[in-house]
């Protein structure tokens, strides 16, 4: 029998209460439909594998470049900055990480809007740093008056927002920044699947840091690349509490490759977009609550063949379709989440398998 792992009792006290982030389950063997963690349903950039290769010879021997200049500058030059406003990270968890670090302490606050990326509070919970928490009501416009009146000295803001995939327009964002003294980071870890985005914001908000990935929209979580966007001394404070070698030689070298091949990534997050539009109006036409997602998952309230929904319908499919080895992801723990289910959009065929599923389903239960 396994024994629940104790904490070593020279470890901090704070980390005696910490629950580490729990990621969406990674099965080992072959068959699985996997809708649960956000991935791209699709492979990179054929340039990726290219550069890594090229990169495998004489090279690997070497320690990376500290600082990542060469993906920090293409990164600046295509969203029209300078490098001194670009960071590069171990995914943009990294860059949440350092700006946690950097930013917050016991009365040094960090806030964050509830429910949305769930690693938040866990990498405050790390840095032993007070939170406050703002609420959203179930119809996840964003809580400005509460963000507000809110002395965190740090806010995350996740747009669009996991798991609803709600995205909130620059001018909500804009009296954001107005009435939010500390740094306000937007999370846009989606925005490549959205309408809008706050980039343009940078140039008028010196306390405005955006988080970016390339695992979702790049298709490479694998490969644990992400970036900040922020004034130069905001990056400056980043820089002085990251790891040295912070990004590998082989994720560098794949970054770059991804980003120079954008027209890539458009072509395919235009056919997740069409994917998740398609699906909405199916999860719409069971007569399911659905948010209208401007990111690459949905988060649908189902509903059984009775008309009812809550969370034990939520966990009777979610239980359901992991049985007939699709998974999605199911979040118990928030009043607001526990009826829902996040899929992630997949490719065609893997969301006609999940619709055929869920048919069944609603025959069977
Ligand atoms: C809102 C949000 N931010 C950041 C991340 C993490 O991105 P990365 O893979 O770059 O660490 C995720 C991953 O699911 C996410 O949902």
């Amino acid at each position: 029998m396994s024994q629940k792992p104790t904490v070593s009792p020279l470890a901090l006290p704070h980390l005696k209460e910490l629950h580490a982030y729990q990621p969406g389950f990674q099965p080992k063997e072959e068959g699985w439909v996997k809708l649960n963690t956000n991935e791209n349903p699709y492979p990179p950039s054929p340039c990726v594998e290219e550069a890594i290769r090229a990169t495998m010879g004489d090279t690997i021997r070497l320690y990376p470049d500290p600082t990542s200049s060469e993906l920090r500058e293409e990164i600046a030059s295509l969203h029209g900055l300078r490098s001194e406003n670009v960071i590069v990270g171990n995914g943009s968890d990294d860059i949440l990480n350092l700006l946690t670090r950097a930013f917050s302490t016991l009365s040094e606050t960090a806030g964050f809007t509830s429910p949305s990326y769930s690693l938040y509070p866990v990498l405050c919970g790390i840095q032993n740093s007070g939170t406050i928490q703002i609420p959203f009501s179930r119809s996840m416009a964003l809580p400005i008056a509460d963000i507000e009146s809110c002395d965190a000295n740090i806010l995350f803001l996740t747009s669009p927002n996991a798991p609803t995939g709600v995205g909130f327009s620059n001018d909500v964002l804009r009296s954001v920044l107005r009435g939010f003294k500390g740094i306000v980071v937007v999370d846009e870890a989606y925005a490549d699947f959205a309408k809008e985005n706050a980039i343009e914001l940078l140039e008028v908000s010196p306390n405005l840091v955006i988080t970016r990935t390339l695992s979702k929209s790049y298709a490479l979580a694998g490969l644990r690349v992400g970036y900040g966007l922020a004034a130069s001394d905001i990056v400056e404070a980043l820089d002085r509490v990251r790891d040295s070698y912070n990004v590998n030689r082989l994720s560098q070298a794949g970054g770059l490759a991804a980003v120079r091949d954008r027209s890539y990534m458009k072509a395919i997050v235009q056919k997740i977009c069409r994917t998740r539009d398609f699906y909405f109006e199916e999860l719409k036409s069971l007569g399911w609550f659905t948010y209208e997602s401007q990111a690459n998952m949905l988060f649908a309230e189902p509903m059984n063949a009775r008309g009812e929904v809550g969370p034990e319908v939520a966990l009777g499919l979610f239980e359901y379709l992991k049985s007939k080895k699709i998974l999605v992801r199911y979040f118990p723990g928030h009043a607001l989440t526990a009826s829902f289910l996040r899929i992630s959009v997949g490719d065609e065929d893997q969301m006609l398998k999940l619709s055929e599923t869920i048919e069944q389903w609603l025959k069977n239960a």
